[in-house]
């Protein structure tokens, strides 16, 4: 299962995905990619910035090559982007395949896209970055009882491209305030139409007005919530952490994420759909002019996604 944070700048994301991941692993392996320009999930889940592995961002040819295996209609690296599909030919990539470096920490296996540096100004943008994202989680078959959790980038970068169809679930962490609220309306109406689960968790929710507000703000789609937690502060501050010290209160929300993550359906047709559909836009919109090639021939309509395919 696939889960995405989303939410404004500051609000949370990394602080309570950082949390999730610890707390995933009681059920099953879990994967942390950091995809936020801002590279902190490894800092707040300990891991020594020496220890980083090398970022995903910086090895886009080697990922494509890898990916597009000996599919026909792929014709070599510089012809598959962010959204080509897989197809037959395909390699289709499980939790751990080793190709994807990533870091040990607490049981979760850590990946990163790596900074958005100064050599990228003018040259490359962020999305190019999470392209490798991307491209990993189009070609990733997971089943019931593995996680995969991305830290996104603030705002509405991953509309940029299909990136947010391609989770199972996407928890927008919202803090109660105006703002906080009007970044959770924004995405809910990009992402109106194109049947994307979202769920609310409020954030440094100080009372039960606080709650209240969220309530009337977001409706049902409120799932959880975590107050404002000397644990994390604690955490933050580097002294040790871990999830045993979190407040009863913060257990419960997560177990309440875990339960709502597991009790997803999986939809794989919808989601080969999709990647069809955004591969389309995205070849009208730039890539067929980028690469000289029409890139909708890339879409293999006897490939079918599911596990399946991935025993075969
Ligand atoms: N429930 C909480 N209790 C106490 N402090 C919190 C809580 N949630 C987040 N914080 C603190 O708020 C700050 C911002 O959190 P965090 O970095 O997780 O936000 P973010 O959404 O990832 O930000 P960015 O958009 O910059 O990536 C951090 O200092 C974090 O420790
Ligand atoms: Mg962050």
């Amino acid at each position: 299962m696939r889960v995405a944070f989303v939410g404004k700048g500051g609000s949370g994301k990394t602080t309570l995905s950082s949390l999730f991941v610890r707390y995933a692993t009681r059920r099953g392996p879990v994967v942390a990619i950091d995809a936020d320009i801002n590279q902190h999930l490894g800092l707040v889940l300990g891991v020594d910035p020496a220890e980083h592995p090398p970022p995903l961002g910086g090895m886009l040819t080697e990922i494509k090559d890898y990916l597009r295996g000996d599919n026909p209609l792929i014709r070599d690296a510089a012809s598959m982007v962010k959204t080509t599909p897989p197809g037959r030919g395909s390699r289709l990539v499980r939790l751990g395949d080793p190709f994807f470096p990533s870091c040990s920490v607490e049981g979760v296996s850590l990946m990163v896209t790596g900074p958005f540096e100064e050599d990228d100004l003018g040259v490359a943008c962020y999305h190019s970055k999470l392209g490798a994202v991307e491209l990993y989680l189009n070609h990733l078959v997971d089943g019931p009882g593995e996680y995969v959790v991305v830290d996104m980038t603030a705002g509405a970068d991953s509309f940029a491209s299909g990136l947010f169809t391609r989770f199972d679930l996407t928890f927008l962490v919202a803090e109660p305030t105006r703002q906080g609220v009007s970044v959770y309306r924004q995405y809910r109406d990009h992402a109106a139409g194109f049947d994307v689960a979202i769920a609310v968790l409020g954030n440094k929710v100080h009372s039960p007005e606080d709650v209240d507000f969220l309530r009337e703000h977001v409706g049902d789609d409120l799932l959880t919530w975590f107050g404002h937690s000397p644990a994390i502060r604690g955490m933050e501050q580097g002294r040790p952490f871990a999830l045993d010290d979190l407040e009863p209160a913060a257990h419960h929300a997560l177990a309440t994420m875990l339960d709502r993550l597991d009790g997803q359906p999986k939809d794989w047709p919808k989601f080969g759909r999709q990647a069809a559909e955004f591969h389309i836009r995205n070849a009208h919109a730039w890539a067929n002019r980028a690469t000289g090639e029409d890139l909708v021939a890339q879409i293999d309509p006897g490939f079918v996604y599911g596990p399946a395919v991935a025993a075969s």
